[in-house]
Order: structure tokens, then C-alpha cells, then sequence
């Protein structure tokens, strides 16, 4: 069975620690240019329906640094989008390319995908989950505070696709999860409860943030809800990641946030532009952090 990517349940834990580490070494290979051209001439073909920076970037360039090369696929100049099956172009990418990425709105799509692709896919962000943010969040705590097991997060903001994978890394990472959202902006249930007692949901910023080690938020918009702008910035206006806010967590604790940011909304500029935060770390670390992955996906094909 060909190994994907979906959520970060697909990969078992000693496996995803393992990831970690090996995101850590190859960052340190990257550093001192030491050459890894494990995937000579290797193609990875990448869908995109939604925008994207880090993303893109990310894996085209870890690509590019194991001698491989990748393709970027925009439904604009695709059949894609012009209404060709999910299942046919699986079919055909995938006895092209030896691995693909997709960044869409519907999860089934990927899963869709996945089904009839011959080689690994990798969710590059769905309405419902973002799994290679949270590889790069674990990997950035992890080099700046040691192993995130036992320690407590705190989630402020909208119960999200970011969200959702944060609840699946607490599982896989054994973290407490403390989530604090507006009423009716509450995560998944069925996500929440697969969790157990690792997650604790309130609408009480303040309460949630106590004694945490890690604070993150994201925008309050999704890519896809544009039109609702207006409705949220009001919804969420107590949700705001400030230093009154982190002055009620940990003493030692980092802020992250999975960019890009709305300063003035989500997260306030004197916390971003701080000295707890992490971003640029968690960053550069998207490329150090997908490259461990498509290593393990290609060696597991
Ligand atoms: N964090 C993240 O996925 O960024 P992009 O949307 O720029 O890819
Ligand atoms: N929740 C955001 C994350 C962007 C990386 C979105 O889906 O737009």
C-alpha cells in the first residue's frame, strides 16, 4: 500500500519523532551545504486550488536540494479546472510524477486523490487539516525547548484547519491541548473527542493560556471564507494574542503562529515582532520539515 500524508494520523509516532529528528539533521546538513541529492531527477508534481508562500516555496525548493525538481499545477491552466476528474488525473499524475502535493478546499479531495494515485500524496492544507504546518510547529519547539511531550499548548482563535492538526499532534505528540474560541467557532467534535482528555475546549481566552508553554493562534478568516470577514473580526475581537496574554503563560513560553498574520487582529504586533516569538524559525522550518517527510514517503513507496 502506497504511504501518504493526509493527517497526522497516517504516520505512527515513534515514526513522526523520528521525522522530527531527521528534519533537525537534514537543517544542519542544508546549514553547512553538505550535498544530499537523495532524489536525483525524482519529480514531485503540485497541485494548488488555494494561494500560497511558504508552501510552495517549501517544496519546490526541497525538491530543488535533493536533485529532484517540482512541478507547480494551478487549475487555472490545468484540465483540473476545467472539470477533469479527481480520480483520472490521479491516475495520470501519478505515473508521472514519483510524488505529489495538493492544497485544495474539500479534504475528500485529497483523500479522493489518494485513493487512485500509485505514489504518495501529501496534504499541503484542506479546509480541515494543515499536517505540514504542524511537522515545522513540532520541529521549532523542539529545537528551541526539548521535547513538547507533557508540555501544555494553548490554541486562541478559530476552531480551524490549523486548529484540527494541532489537535491530531497532541495525540501524536502526547501534549495538552488547551483551545479557547468564540461560541459557534468550536473545532470538529468527532476531531475533539477522538482527543480524549489531552484537549480542554473553553471560551475564556485568558483561562486557557495559564501556564502554557507554546501559544498560537491563525488568521480568523480561512482561505475560502473571505465573505465572512466582517462577521468574524467582530466575533473574534476578545481573541487577540497580546502581551497581556502572554504575560499569563509560562515565563519561558514561545508564540507561533503558521503566518500569514494579520497584526492588529489575530495577534498583536508587540507579540509577533517579540521576543517569545518563533515565526521565522517555524518558517524556514516548513522546508527542513516536508524534506524528512518526503524522504520518509519516497523510502516507504
Ligand atoms: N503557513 C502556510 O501554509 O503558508 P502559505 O499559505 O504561504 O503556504
Ligand atoms: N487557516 C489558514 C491557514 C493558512 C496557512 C487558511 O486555511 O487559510
Amino acid at each position: 500500500m502506497t504511504q501518504h500524508f493526509l493527517t497526522l494520523l497516517d504516520i505512527d509516532k515513534p515514526q513522526l519523532h523520528a521525522l522530527v529528528q531527521r528534519a533537525i539533521e537534514l537543517k544542519a546538513m542544508q546549514v553547512k551545504r553538505e550535498p544530499h541529492e537523495f532524489f536525483k531527477n525524482y519529480v514531485m508534481g503540485m497541485i494548488f486550488d488555494k494561494s500560497s508562500t511558504r508552501t510552495r516555496v517549501s517544496f519546490e525548493t526541497a525538491m530543488v536540494q535533493f536533485g529532484g525538481h517540482a512541478i507547480f499545477l494551478s487549475p487555472r491552466d490545468t484540465q483540473l479546472g476545467r472539470g477533469e476528474p479527481i480520480e483520472d488525473s490521479a491516475r495520470v499524475l501519478s505515473r508521472m510524477a514519483d510524488i505529489i502535493m495538493i492544497r485544495t478546499f474539500e479534504h475528500s479531495t485529497v483523500e479522493l486523490f489518494a485513493q487512485f494515485s500509485k505514489v504518495p500524496v501529501i496534504n499541503a492544507l484542506t479546509d480541515m487539516y494543515h499536517p505540514c504546518q504542524l511537522l515545522a510547529d513540532i520541529q521549532t519547539y523542539t529545537e528551541h525547548r526539548g521535547d513538547i511531550k507533557g508540555r501544555t499548548v494553548t490554541w486562541i482563535g478559530d476552531g480551524n484547519n490549523m486548529c484540527h492538526s494541532y489537535i491530531n499532534a497532541a495525540r501524536q505528540f502526547d501534549f495538552k491541548l488547551n483551545i479557547a474560541t468564540p461560541k459557534g467557532f468550536e473545532p470538529d467534535e468527532k476531531i475533539m473527542t477522538a482527543a480524549g482528555d489531552r484537549i480542554a475546549l473553553t471560551n475564556d481566552p485568558k483561562a486557557a493560556v495559564e501556564n502554557a508553554d507554546l501559544i498560537t493562534t491563525d488568521v480568523w478568516a480561512s482561505m475560502g471564507q473571505e465573505e465572512e470577514q466582517t462577521r468574524r473580526r467582530i466575533a473574534f475581537a476578545d481573541f487577540q494574542v497580546d502581551e497581556t496574554i502572554m504575560k499569563l503563560a509560562d515565563k519561558e513560553a514561545l508564540f507561533m503562529h503558521c503566518l500569514p498574520a494579520h497584526r492588529g487582529e489575530e495577534v498583536a504586533a508587540e507579540v509577533i515582532d517579540g521576543a517569545q516569538s518563533v515565526v521565522w524559525d517555524e518558517a524556514e522550518n516548513r522546508l527542513h520539515s516536508q524534506k524528512a517527510l518526503i524522504e520518509y514517503l519516497l523510502k516507504n513507496h
